[in-house]
């Protein structure tokens, strides 16, 4: 992979961001991440807060960029309250202003911008797989929520005709030290690994390098753009996904959760059962297209990575 003189991360700190800097930090001359957190500087790495953005502040960080990657957005493993959906819209929508006004005041166009996005935006299916090209969107909290991202990323940046864009629908990332990996390995570890409601929903995840690796063949195949399911080519059930967990970690059982378990624990711990019990099958039918191998492809090879 050729150098890449400058990268911005928009909520580079968390899951994502952090395996992307991992990728970026030392094949970029310049990484800008953007946070509410404090502004540091640590080697090429610039941090650089929200507040200074929207005053107009370090505008020569928005001139030149080869690829501005927006991952922000409240994390929806929490509780539907008026306050959170708030906070779930608003982050998600203000990043995207925040980020497309600063580019309209620098001079130059960014080459390249992949917005993150999330596969929920498609109808819960059990039988029938989501294509980029043939799909049914959903209905419900989570779906208008995909549905206002992606359209004020449209609206934002369509002014922007020299920039290529592409919108990332991603499905669960899989991590070692964050995110639901982490969590269901230490139900599984309890003995609470077992199926999920009826098992029968069918899982669609995709591990972190997979995710990197995807980004990285949008950045260097000039040719791609628009939607990309951000998912591993073979989904599999609830029922599948934990026994496999099990089996990777030696664990021989798993207690099962039923569906008013899940409510009562996920009222508990603060979170949907929807996370867990909505059937999400996509398939990632435009990057195979597009020629990417996929390094991870059955949850098999995945767990195998992660343990
Ligand atoms: N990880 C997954 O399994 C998954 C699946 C589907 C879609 N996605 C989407 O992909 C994107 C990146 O995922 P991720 O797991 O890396 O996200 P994440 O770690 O939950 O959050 C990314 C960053 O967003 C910023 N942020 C969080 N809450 C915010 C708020 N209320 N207002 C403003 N900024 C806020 C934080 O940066 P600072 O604290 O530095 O400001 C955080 O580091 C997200 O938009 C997510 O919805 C992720």
């Amino acid at each position: 992979m050729s150098n890449l003189k400058k990268i911005i991360l928009a909520g580079g700190t968390g899951q994502i961001g952090t395996a992307l800097i991992q990728v970026y930090a030392d094949k970029t001359n310049e990484l800008i991440v953007l946070t509410r957190g404090t502004e540091r500087k640590v080697k090429n790495i610039s941090y650089v807060n929200w507040t200074n953005i929207k005053k107009g502040n370090y505008s020569n960080y928005f001139n030149d960029v080869d690829a501005v990657i927006n991952l922000v957005g409240k994390n929806v493993n929490c509780r539907y309250t008026e306050a959170n959906k708030k906070e779930i819209i608003d982050s998600r929508v203000n990043s995207v202003r925040d980020i497309s006004q600063a580019f309209k005041r620098a001079s130059t166009e960014p080459k390249l911008w992949i917005q993150f996005a999330s596969s929920t935006i498609y109808k819960s299916s059990e039988d029938k797989p989501m294509t980029e090209n043939n799909n049914e969107i959903g209905t419900g909290f989570s779906v208008e929520v995909c549905k206002i991202w992606e359209n004020t990323f449209n609206i934002e940046t369509s002014e922007f005709k020299n920039t290529r864009k592409a919108i990332l629908r991603t499905s669960m990332v899989l991590s070692k030290e964050e995110g639901v990996y982490p969590r269901i390995r230490k139900m599984a570890k309890f003995g609470l690994g077992g199926i999920q409601g009826n098992g029968k929903q069918v899982v669609s995840w995709i591990h972190e390098d997979d995710v990197t690796g995807m980004i990285q063949n949008i950045i260097e195949n000039s040719t791609l753009e628009g939607p990309f399911n951000c998912t591993a080519p073979y989904p599999i059930t609830n029922k599948i996904f934990m026994s496999e967990l099990r089996k990777s970690l030696g664990i021989k059982f798993g207690l099962p959760a039923s569906k008013l378990i899940l409510e009562i624990g996920a009222f508990v711990i603060s979170t949907e059962t929807e996370l867990v019990l909505k059937s999400r099958y996509v398939l990632p039918e435009r990057i195979l297209e597009a020629g990417y191998t996929f390094k991870y492809p059955t949850i098999e090879s995945a767990y195998q990575s992660l343990i």
